[in-house]
């Protein structure tokens, strides 16, 4: 008997893990309200009335593709919560990533979401950094059309078009909001810029290249 108490219990942490990121839905679905003003904030958005849903709250219409013509070539177009309010709560969203030749998603992360990425059309290099932990292992693939590859919650990733054609993936997200943070406008466009005494001495490198990096524009693909 003692047993039996000491599963349920380790099944009931277990599963309060599992779903440690975004909250199991506690009804069949929660439209979000697209308004903030009234000053009460939630983890996550405030409901609709269900009776007032309707299928317009868990669609949207005409995915991409994305213009490329930026300094990246490439070009992320999120489907999370905020374009679907009927995400709210279902711990699920998607994006659309368009390439043009050579084009780079550049290193990021998403601080709420593993990625499920499947390339549609073209040929891209992809690639994952494990944490200080896994000894920051670099972990690479070169994808084809219908291939797929995994970027585990929180870990830098990227993806170069490295075909002759423009590449677009679709890519699962296991969050409805996973955020992203793209490593180089983070750390070098930050507003107000982090003090070169911090960035000379993480990059170990003298202050004339922190003040390159943070003079250029890090175009935000997003
Ligand atoms: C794509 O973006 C470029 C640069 O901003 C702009 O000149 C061009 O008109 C855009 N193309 C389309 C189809 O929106
Ligand atoms: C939510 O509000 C933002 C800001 O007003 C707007 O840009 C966006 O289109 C709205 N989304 C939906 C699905 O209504
Ligand atoms: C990381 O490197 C250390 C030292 O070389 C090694 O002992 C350890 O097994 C490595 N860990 C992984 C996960 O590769």
């Amino acid at each position: 008997m003692k047993l039996f108490y000491f599963l349920i219990a380790f099944l009931a942490l277990a599963s309060s893990i599992t779903f440690a990121y975004d909250p199991s839905p506690l009804q069949d679905f929660c439209v979000a309200i697209n308004d903030t003003k009234t000053g009460v904030f939630v983890n996550g958005k405030f409901c609709k009335d269900p009776k007032l849903a309707n299928a317009e709250d868990f669609f949207l219409q005409g995915l991409g593709p994305g213009n490329t013509s930026n300094p990246l070539g490439s070009k992320v177009s999120a489907v999370s919560v905020n374009e679907i309010l009927g995400l709210n709560t279902l711990g699920i969203s998607l994006a659309r990533i368009d390439f043009a030749p050579k084009g780079l998603n550049p290193p990021h992360t998403h601080p709420r979401g593993t990625e499920i990425l499947v390339v549609v059309e073209g040929t891209l290099y992809v690639g994952f950094v494990t944490s200080n932990q896994n000894n920051n292992t670099l972990f690479t693939k070169v994808l084809n059309k219908g291939d797929v590859f995994v970027f585990p919650i929180g870990l830098i990733h990227f993806q170069l078009n490295v075909g002759y054609t423009d590449a677009v993936a679709i890519a699962g997200l296991s969050s409805q909001n996973p955020g992203v943070i793209t490593i180089a406008n983070a750390v070098f466009g930050s507003k107000p810029p982090i003090s070169l005494e911090v960035l000379t001495k993480a990059f170990q490198v003298e202050e004339n290249v922190i003040d390159y990096l943070q003079k250029q524009f890090w175009y935000n693909n997003n």
